[in-house]
Order: structure tokens, then sequence, then C-alpha cells
């Protein structure tokens, strides 16, 4: 039974407004003693001419109470509903435990394609935080999607084309070791890209020289395709090992090398409207109109770029996937990017341009100084990731040293710390770190909420076999209804996250979650409480940990049965 659709149709019924608009304006009011949802009065103040507050208090009078209702009272111009707490509990907790890991699913995105495209690195170049702020949001945002019924497609669109590789091929040509490039692919061919543009300071040919190899590549010249095909595998192949520490897997890696030989059409069509205008050479698509500055297409050389590039990329997408939504994830140091290309994409006619959406990030920062920089400002992702592994491991040899599978729990507890940082804020903040904030067992962290699912579980084990069924009408005390209600939120906060493109709106109700089932654990018994109340908190504990395991895992967190 969904308690809000219920009073809903009840409002409906009582005032003929439509259910859809009702649900709507349902609000959840700003204190607990106010009840559990809240009507505003005032559109249909306006409709009936009359008071808000003579409506609400009409309308109170007419709600009877049943197994939806205990009781609504009017208040100022909001009419209040006290839901029926016993049944709401009960509905719930069967919920959740019916589900399992489907409790939240729906069935919303049912035949809508959901093009979800994060980390995007580039080739030769580090996966830097930046890198690993987008993963870790859209790894989140696919997930969520997908529980909500969509089908969503991973893609990783990789930075593996452009004038840059007749660089990296000249660089390759005079200075590549291949045993050492081996061994540390990125940042041996980041060194020699580096010192490419030393030597060419002072031998300008070098210049021309890539030009050429660029040139090459893009003619299919098989010596500077094999070459770049070997970049690609090699930096590929660290990529991968990130994603599998973090247990995240695409569907795609079509970069921008795919679309090089799809950018006629864009230029054709174009053309075609009028649209491209010359600019000292180079061809551009004026903007002014929107406010922002010209997307170049074409370089005077008659290069393509990135932005040609992307606006292929976009005519691809909706012709393969046909999407409902193509969402982008990427840093904000590229809205005005994506601004230029939907704008674009306006222009020339596809109306679907307003379905693609540049999910941006902010910046990450470090608190701690302490952190290794290897190559100027950049800090590699890999970097932190090993690091908040191997902090982790000193945690639990100290705390938990009998510990079993030591290693695989610090691999979850330390990824899991380092991710639940990107995860705990909207994505307009940046992303401040510390180890200390990172790694605590308190608050807000990754490792607080997984502790809880594992207390959890602990408490199911000692208590040994868990009977069936429960009287849930022995949950009386208010800690555990404000619990419960938080796991009937969930739905709706994974649904707020979908809308907002918001992970953190999930990231933080699971927290609530934990906190508020801390707080029963610290205060009310459970192995030690009477049989039938400590059966019902056993099964209050399973439907706890099921929702935390399903809000970790839907955020990209994998979570320890001990730690
Ligand atoms: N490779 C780019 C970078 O590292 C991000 C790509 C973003 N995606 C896109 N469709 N342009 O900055």
């Amino acid at each position: 039974m969904d308690f809000k659709k219920e009073i809903a149709q009840k409002i409906s019924l009582l005032t003929d407004m439509e259910l859809e608009k009702v649900l709507d304006l349902i609000e959840t009011p700003p204190q607990k003693n106010m009840g559990d949802y809240a009507f505003p009065c005032f559109q249909l103040a306006k409709v009936m001419r009359k008071a808000p507050n003579m409506i609400a208090a009409e309308l109170a009078a007419k709600v009877q109470p049943d197994n939806v209702v205990e009781k609504a009272e009017p208040a100022g111009g909001y009419l209040n509903f006290f839901i029926n707490k016993g049944e709401y509990i009960k509905e719930i907790i069967y919920e959740v435990l019916a589900q399992g890991e489907q409790f939240g699913s729906s069935d919303m995105g049912k035949d809508k394609n959901v093009v979800v495209e994060f980390s995007s690195p580039n080739i030769a170049k580090p996966f830097h935080v930046g890198h690993l702020y987008t993963t870790v949001i859209g790894n989140a945002i696919e997930k969520i999607y997908k529980h909500l019924g969509y089908n969503t497609i991973k893609m990783n669109h990789l930075g593996d084309w452009g004038t840059q590789f007749g660089k990296l091929i000249s660089a390759y040509k005079r200075w590549g070791d291949e045993a050492v490039i081996e061994k540390d692919p990125i940042n041996e061919l980041l060194k020699i890209y580096v010192k490419f543009h030393e030597e060419a300071e002072k031998d300008p040919a070098l210049e021309d020289e890539a030009r050429n190899y660029f040139k090459k590549l893009e003619d299919s010249d098989p010596e500077a395709v094999a070459l770049w095909q070997k970049f690609r595998d090699l930096s590929l192949k660290e990529f991968m090992e990130l994603y599998k520490k973090l247990n995240i897997s695409f569907d795609s890696f079509a970069g921008e090398s795919f679309y090089s030989d799809k950018m006629g059409e864009v230029v054709e069509i174009l053309k075609e409207k009028n649209l491209l205008k010359d600019s000292n050479g180079a061809k551009i698509v004026d903007l002014e109109q929107f406010n922002i500055p010209p997307c170049m297409i074409l370089k005077s050389d008659g290069a393509t770029i990135y932005a040609t590039r992307d606006l292929a990329t976009a005519l691809y997408r909706k012709r393969t996937y046909d999407f409902y939504k193509n969402v982008y994830v990427v840093g904000g140091t590229q809205s005005l990017h994506f601004q230029q290309i939907f704008s674009t994409l306006g222009l020339m006619g596809f109306e679907w341009h307003k379905d693609c959406i540049h999910v941006s990030t902010s910046l990450v920062k470090f608190a701690d100084k302490k952190l290794s920089t290897r190559k100027g400002d950049v800090i590699f992702a890999k970097d932190v990731v090993n690091e908040a592994i191997h902090k982790t491991l000193e945690v639990i040899d100290i705390k938990n040293a009998n510990l079993e599978n030591k290693e695989e729990v610090a691999k979850m507890v330390g990824i899991g710390a380092l991710l639940y940082a990107f995860l705990k804020n909207s994505r307009d903040k940046d992303v401040i770190f510390t180890w200390e904030d990172t790694l605590s067992f308190e608050g807000e962290s990754g490792p607080y909420v997984q502790y809880t699912y594992v207390r959890g579980k602990s408490i199911l084990r000692r208590a040994g076999q868990v009977a069936e069924t429960a009287d849930y009408s022995f949950l009386q005390s208010d800690d555990e209804f404000q619990l419960v209600k938080l796991l009937g939120g969930f739905k709706d906060a994974l649904k707020e996250a979908a809308d907002r493109y918001e992970p953190f709106v999930v990231t933080r109700h699971i927290t609530e979650i934990a906190k508020a089932y801390n707080k029963i654990y610290n205060s009310h018994p459970i192995l030690n409480a009477e049989a039938n109340v400590k059966n019902a908190r056993l099964h209050l504990t399973k439907a706890v940990c099921t929702v935390i395991y399903t809000g970790l895992k839907l955020v990209g967190i994998e979570t320890p049965e001990s730690m």
C-alpha cells in the first residue's frame, strides 16, 4: 500500500482535484508533531473563493479514521495527516522483507533508454581525481535509473582522438622506450609528451612533424594507426585495473576516435541549414542569440575538433539508442562546451537537444598536503584509491586484527569510504577531501554506514533463527516509527535522486537510516527484549540491513558482512 497515494485519493475525492495534482502538492510537514503528510489548500482557495484555513478545517472534519489515517488536523492553510502508524509499520517492513534488494524498484522507466556517459578519461593522460568524481557520480546515476526500470547504456567517451596523437607518435618515435612504457604506460607516455613540448619550443619543425603524423593517422597509415592503437590499448589496460577495483563496467568505450569518420554529416547539415560562418578561415556556428561564444566546427586548416566530434556523438546516440535522456557526467569546467553543443543541435533542428543533459561536477580539493602529487597539480585517481585501501588495512590491523579476508574487507571499506566522500554532497559543492573525515567510523562517512549494516547482521547472527512472522504492533516507540518512515521514504529518495541527477539524495537518506537505527540500538534492547518485542525488532533489523545494502549498492558502494 502506498500511503501517500491513498491519502491523495481521499483528498481528490473530497475536492474533485485530479489525483496527480494532489500528489504533486502533498508535502512533508516541517515538524514531526505536525503529522506525516500535509496538503496545502492555497490552490483550492483560489478556485473555491474561500480562505485556505476554512477549507482545511472543513476537509479535516470529513476525514474518517481508518487503516490509512489516524486523524487529519487543520493547521493554518494546511491539512495535516497523521498516518495509521501500526498499519504503516506493518506494510513497510513487510514490503521490504518481501522484495529484498528489489525494494524501491519501479517500472516508471519501462521502455525508456537512458544513455549515461561518465568517466571518459584521455588516452596517455592521467586519470585524475576529477575523472574519479564523474566516474563515481555517473556510475551511481546509472544504477539508480536502472533500479527505476530504465534501460541504461553506460558509455565511456574516451579522449582517444585529436592532434595530440600526432605529437605523441612523434615523441614515441624519437624517445619512446617500449619496455619502460609497458611497465608504467601512462606515466611514461606523459613524460615523452611533455618532452615533446619542451623540444618543440626550441625546434618548431617538430610541430610540423606532429601535424604530419596526425594527418597520417587520419588517413589510416598503418604505422600511425598501429602506434595509436598501442597507446590506446596500454592506457585502457591501466584504466581497466582501476574500474575493476571500483567494480565499475561500461557497455561501450566508443570514444572520440569512433566518431572521427562520422563528422562529414554534421558539417553537411550545418552547411545545408546555413549555419556555418567564416571566422579567420575557421568555420564556426554563431551562438550570439544564446549569449554564448560561437561553437568552432572546423579549424582554419580544415581539421575537426572536440566539439565537432561531440555533435557527431549526439547524432549517433540518438539514432542508435533513441534515448529518452542523454546524460553527460562531465566536470563543470566544460559547461560552456556543452551549452554550445546543445544549442547547436537545437539550431540544426533536433528537438531532442532538450533531452541532452550536462550533469556537471565541481572540483576535488585535498586538505591533506601529504598526498603525493606526481606531475604538477594532478592527483592520480589510482594513487588515492590505493592509499584508501592501504590506510583502511592499517585501521583493521589495529581494530580487528583477526578478521578473515582482511584484504577484501579493506578494499570494500577503503573504496567505500573514498566513494562516499564524492557522494555525500550535491555536485555543485567542491569535494574537500581529508583522510580523517573519509575514514572515520563515525558521523557521515562510508564506514559508518557500512558498519551499521555489519552491526545489524551481527545481531541477526547472534539471534540465530529469526521467526518467519512477527507482530509489528510491538514496535511502539516513536524512534521505531521514525526509522520505518525513513525506510518507506527510500523510494521517494531514489526518484528525487534520479530527477535531480543527484546521488547524494540516496547517500544522505541511507545515512539517516543508519543514524536512526543506531539510535534504537543505543537506547532500546534488541536481543534482550521481551520475546515479542525482540522478534519484531529483529524483523526491523533485517529490513534496515536490506535497505542500507541496497542503497549503498545503488550508489556503487559494496558492503562487507563483517569489518
Ligand atoms: N575526455 C574529456 C576530459 O577528460 C571528457 C569527455 C567528456 N565527454 C564528452 N562527450 N565531451 O576532459
